[in-house]
């Protein structure tokens, strides 16, 4: 009978010291040395994924709790840690969709434990899902998020809610549009609140150079008439490489 024993897997001997060096690269102790030592970067990895994610249209098969959430994981990681820093009272999105990301917000806000409120305005609701409606954290308003009856519920909330705010425009993504949200946000976001405008990458920040003037164009013409307004969060607005958001992570003066 054929023996049962199994021999051991033979490796040649420069499998085995790669095998060693690999596993001298993963101890934490010298995994810096060694990305610093062999690790040489084109520069353009980066802006390659972003074109690579939002052409292949990745984003419209993303869901947060099985819900459509068009937006990058590392963007929704980093604002996650920025909420959780931030520990905001209120958050505010502009263009809700499906509802993903508006739950998403709610279920980060739960998980840090303080009071607060989610308030999620599209023009339009036909998209929100039932499941996202249900979440009691969460107010949904159908309205323009331009227009002046967002801006007083914005006021009635702060007062209900008092401390910081989280404030995301991913609506209208037209320089107009996005350039009014901003405007209507001035009088009702005070220093240290936090606004991220969304897809500036949009007209050519990578992608889509066909777009027309967008929301990083409206970040722009904004600071050209409001140069005090904000500080730029480069550090986090770079941490993961791209982002949906760049030029667009804004801290209020
Ligand atoms: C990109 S989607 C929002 C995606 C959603 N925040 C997410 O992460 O899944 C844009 C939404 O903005 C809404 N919208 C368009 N114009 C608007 C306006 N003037 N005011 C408010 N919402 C608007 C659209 O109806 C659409 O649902």
């Amino acid at each position: 009978m054929a023996s049962q024993q199994q021999s051991a897997p033979k490796r040649s001997p420069l499998a085995t010291k790669l095998r060693i060096l690999n596993q001298i690269a993963f101890d934490r102790r010298n995994t810096r040395l060694f990305s610093q030592l062999f690790y040489r970067s084109t520069g353009s990895e980066p802006e390659e994924y972003a074109k690579w994610y939002f052409n292949n249209l990745v984003w419209q098969d993303t869901t947060w709790m099985g819900i459509e959430t068009y937006k990058s994981p590392c963007d929704m990681w980093n604002y996650q840690e920025i909420l959780f820093s931030l520990k905001p009272s209120l958050v505010i999105e502009f263009g809700t969709a499906f509802g993903g990301s508006a739950i998403y917000w709610a279920s980060v806000m739960r998980q840090i434990g303080n009071p607060f409120k989610v308030l999620s305005v599209d023009i339009d609701h036909k998209l929100l899902r039932p499941q996202a409606r249900r979440d009691l954290d969460v107010e949904f308003v159908e309205a323009s998020s331009a227009s002046p009856e967002v801006a007083e519920r914005i006021r009635q909330l702060r007062s209900e809610y008092p401390g910081k705010v989280w404030a995301i425009l991913d609506s209208d993504h037209s320089m107009d549009h996005v350039l009014a949200e901003m405007k209507l946000l001035r009088p009702l976001l005070s220093r240290g609140d936090y606004l991220v405008v969304e897809d500036s990458l949009l007209n050519g920040h990578p992608v889509a150079p066909e777009w027309g003037p967008g929301p990083y164009e409206a970040i722009e013409a904004y600071e050209k008439e409001f140069p005090d307004d904000y500080t730029h969060d480069s550090a986090r607005e770079n941490k993961f490489g791209w982002s949906f958001a760049p030029y667009g992570f804004l801290i209020r003066n």
